[in-house]
């Protein structure tokens, strides 16, 4: 009776098996498809600079081999639906994303591309490291061959060749490539930058003019006070009636040399930045006719605007001043800056440890270029949870960073690079404003971002060599400004 089951029955359940399998099959073949479909309609394509578009041969093996992995949605690999690989390469792009966004640089023209980039590229091609082996061995393809790495290294030295360009115009009269600093990857602070002497002065007028609030009690001089290291010494700022804001205000000293402005870089320079506090209801909370009625008023304003702009009070004309005098606002002759030019007495030798360190642990990685920060965005806890750590715990939208601007996920928590110019007088730190000494600040960049706990020593060697970075403005010390 065992044995001999009812055949019918027996009919029945291989057609049953026959449809599980193919249903099994089914799902197999349409999940991964369906996987595919979804992920190559978010497939974009990077942007890539007009002058970058000149080294064809670079970006097409960039394109090819790195990609993949480096920039946000673009085409994957054809396994990459595929069940198991999806996860292996998932976890793999949001690691290389979280550490490098190839489209940051491949985006910009060649002479803006930050110096740190380079330097993170130029090292995995020495060390052969790039695509990572377990990809390779999967996609040999990918590979870099010798004729690859060659034509990448003579991009990377071109791009390099074109700062001399941004150089000739921010040091003038100086012979750059002879300079000792020529291939440091920070430079000293140029003792001007080019500006329009009439609109600095009009702009300077309205920088501390608190007609530019709605109840005229606040000027941008208020949270970004010349005499409070270019900032307000706050956590948060106060704005009119008292208001908190939710995120520390960064210093405007040296701002001009931002790739972005904002910590979450949603204002290009600072002529479209300028345009912001006046209007935030947390910060100024004017309106523009409001301002520009007072303004008008102003006969004296009227003539000055007559003057410089050849024309009638307007927001466009307010903010271009203003912006022309935060150009001015450059803080050369820092000890470290009068140290790379030449003068080995400038810095003593605990701050020479610390630079040293500063390079040797990885934090020039992220604080490199003219302002030591202000032009790559990186995420806050690239190793620990920073915000899972933070006291209370809790998550605001600002602590979204870049996110807030692009949408992209691994945008989230990535913030622009403070300067770490004036460092020393620029107290409470971090976007959050939760840290109030230098020595706490470089402990958790060494934790957070480097997975490195510091020493005692190497702690008060970096602490000394950031406050050999208070520059001068207008001749005076930055921390003895009144
Ligand atoms: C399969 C994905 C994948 C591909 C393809 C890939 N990378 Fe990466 N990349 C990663 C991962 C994962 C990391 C982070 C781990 C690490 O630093 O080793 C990373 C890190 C990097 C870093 C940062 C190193 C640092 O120290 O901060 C650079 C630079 C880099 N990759 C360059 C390249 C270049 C150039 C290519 C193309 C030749 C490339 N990558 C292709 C996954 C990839
Ligand atoms: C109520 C305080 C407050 C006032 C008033 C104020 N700011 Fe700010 N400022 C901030 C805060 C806070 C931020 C950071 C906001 C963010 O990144 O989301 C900021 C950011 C900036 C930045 C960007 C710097 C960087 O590194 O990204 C510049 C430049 C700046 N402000 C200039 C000005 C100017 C010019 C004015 C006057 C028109 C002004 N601010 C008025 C608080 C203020
Ligand atoms: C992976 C990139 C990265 C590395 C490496 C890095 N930093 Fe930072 N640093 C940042 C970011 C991003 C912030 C802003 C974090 C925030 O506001 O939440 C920051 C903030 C700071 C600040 C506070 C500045 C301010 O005005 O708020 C100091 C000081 C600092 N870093 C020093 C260092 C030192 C010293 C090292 C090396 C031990 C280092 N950093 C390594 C990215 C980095």
């Amino acid at each position: 009776m065992i044995q001999g089951a009812d055949p019918r029955e027996q009919m029945v359940k291989k057609e049953w098996l026959t449809w599980a399998g193919a249903a099994v099959v089914a799902v197999g073949v349409m999940f991964p498809l369906y996987n595919y479909w979804l992920d190559t309609n978010r497939t974009r394509t990077p942007i890539i600079s007009p002058m970058q578009r000149a080294y064809p041969e670079a970006v097409a093996i960039m394109q090819a081999k790195c990609f993949a992995c480096h920039v946000p949605d673009v085409e994957k690999p054809w396994y990459y639906p595929l069940p198991g690989a999806h996860q292996v390469m998932q976890a793999d792009i949001d690691e290389a994303l979280g550490k490098l966004n190839m489209e940051e640089a491949f985006g910009r023209e060649p002479a803006s591309v930050p110096d740190s980039m380079l330097v993170k590229i130029e090292k995995v091609l020495k060390k052969g490291s790039m695509p990572p082996l377990k990809y390779v061995a999967l996609h040999w393809s990918t590979r870099l061959s010798d004729h690859d790495t060659a034509v990448l290294t003579q991009w990377l030295s071109d791009l390099k060749a074109r700062k001399a360009e941004t150089m000739a115009v921010w040091y003038p009269g100086v012979d750059v490539n002879h300079m000792t600093w020529r291939n440091q990857p920070v430079w000293p602070v140029p003792t001007r930058v080019p500006t329009d002497p009439k609109k600095v002065a009009l702009g300077q007028r309205l920088y501390f003019d608190t007609r530019l609030s709605g109840d005229m009690t606040v000027s941008c001089a208020s949270c970004h006070g010349l005499n409070k290291g270019g900032g307000d010494r706050l956590a948060t700022s106060t704005g009119i009636g008292g208001q908190k804001g939710p995120i520390n205000a960064p210093t405007v000293f040296n701002a001009v040399f931002n790739h972005k402005q904002f910590w979450d870089g949603r204002a290009a320079d600072l002529v479209e930045q300028a345009g912001g506090p006046v209007t935030n209801p947390l910060e100024m909370g004017a309106t523009w006719p409001q301002v520009l009625t007072r303004l008008k008023a102003d006969s004296q304003m009227v003539a000055e605007f007559k003057a410089v702009y050849n024309g009638a009070i307007e927001p466009a004309h307010i903010q271009d001043a203003i912006a022309e005098f935060e150009k001015t606002l450059v803080t050369p002759d820092a000890p470290f800056d009068r140290f790379l030019k030449g003068d080995a007495s400038a810095m003593n030798d605990k701050a020479k440890a610390g630079w040293a360190l500063f390079k040797s642990v990885g934090c020039i990685n992220c604080h490199g270029g003219v302002a030591m920060g202000g032009n790559t965005f990186e995420r806050m806890g690239l190793y620990h949870d920073y915000f899972a750590d933070r006291a209370g715990g809790k998550v605001t939208d600002v602590d979204m960073g870049r996110y807030n601007v692009t949408k992209v996920e691994s945008d989230r928590h990535k913030f622009k690079v403070p300067t770490l110019r004036n460092v020393a007088t620029s107290y409470p730190y971090f976007h959050d404003g939760q840290v109030t000494t230098l020595d706490e600040a470089v402990r958790k960049m060494g934790h957070y971002q480097l997975d490195r706990e510091l020493t005692d020593k190497e702690v008060a060697e970096l602490v000394a060599f950031l406050q050999s970075l208070t520059g001068h403005y207008m001749g005076t010390p930055v921390d003895q400004l009144k």
